[in-house]
């Protein structure tokens, strides 16, 4: 168990995403193993795997060796028919799926394109990584879609940098996957939310990223409404350029885990009567700050 073992690194694209080679997950690896791949996500952001066949636990496993996994939040009473699912029984395990059962949603996040965003961003302490793995797809389309905010951060003009220093702006629980909800006039005091740095400092890599995404990132704080519009537009558009982006295509047996505290991510459409099931984890990061 403790024997070392060799993988392959096969960067998949300038903005992002490697190939991991080599490995199976489904066994326990070394220790030394899981520290090389934690390196390999401060590089590459998203790590996939192909051809991968584990069990629910055998996911868990592996995710676990990465910190404390991450319990599937329990959405507001109003959005629990669609975002929460009747087969989801393990509170360590989210299924992202279309399918219905006995006409309910089994899962989460139902059909079609998603916007991009962070996952669980409207919490105190979002999830650091998210695993998925490909268990049932569509003929085409729900691709998985990164933007790389390290390089989103970098990219922007000085002045710019200078105006959002020391923001920080409300991630709110509130959306319908591809339109933002207008909460100008909403009491969100019932929605989970939380005020997080505009520009984090991440915590391992030391590096800067831009930490706001168009689905639920509502306000900046300290500026007036409309400008905090106008910036946040500007940034949506900026951290999607296509430079920035790395596009997955999903072939069954693939896992896909990315650091949610450097991208944001969203799906392309897929067709709603065909179905898609990826099953996911997550693992509990820490608070997110600004360093100077
Ligand atoms: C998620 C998610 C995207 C997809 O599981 O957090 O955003 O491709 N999934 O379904
Ligand atoms: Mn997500």
């Amino acid at each position: 168990m403790d024997m070392p073992v060799s993988f392959e690194i096969r960067p998949l694209s300038p903005a992002g995403g490697a190939e991991i080679i080599g490995l199976d997950l489904s066994q326990t690896l070394p220790q030394q193993t899981i520290e090389e791949l934690r390196r390999a996500w401060n590089d590459h952001i998203v790590l996939v795997w192909r051809d991968q066949e584990f069990t629910e636990e055998e996911q868990l496993a592996f995710a676990g060796r990465f910190g404390k996994l991450g319990q599937r939040k329990v959405p507001p009473e109003e959005l629990k028919e669609r975002s929460d699912g009747v087969l989801q029984n393990n509170p360590n395990v989210m299924l992202v799926t279309n399918i219905m059962k006995d006409g309910k949603p089994a899962g989460s996040f139902g059909d079609g394109e998603m916007w991009l965003h962070i996952d669980s961003g409207y919490a105190e302490i979002p999830y650091s990584y998210t695993f998925l793995y490909g268990v049932k797809l569509p003929s085409w389309g729900g691709n998985t879609r990164f933007a790389n905010t390290y390089k989103a951060y970098d990219a922007l003009p000085q002045e710019m940098k200078d105006k959002l220093a020391g923001k920080k702006a409300l991630h709110i629980h509130e959306y319908e996957r591809r339109a933002r909800v207008d909460i100008s006039n909403k009491d969100i005091s019932q929605s989970p939310h939380w005020f997080h740095p505009v520009c984090i400092t991440h915590p391992e890599s030391g590096r800067k990223a831009l930490f706001v995404d168009r689905l639920m990132t509502r306000r900046i704080e300290g500026v007036p409404y409309d400008e905090s519009e106008e910036i946040l537009d500007f940034l949506y558009d900026h951290i999607e350029q296509e430079e920035f982006v790395f596009e997955h295509e999903w072939k069954l047996g693939d896992v896909v885990a990315w650091d949610n505290r450097c991208s944001t991510h969203g799906r392309t459409y897929f067709p709603e009567n065909e179905e898609r099931l990826l099953r996911r984890c997550t693992i509990d990061g820490s608070k997110l700050y600004e360093n100077a």
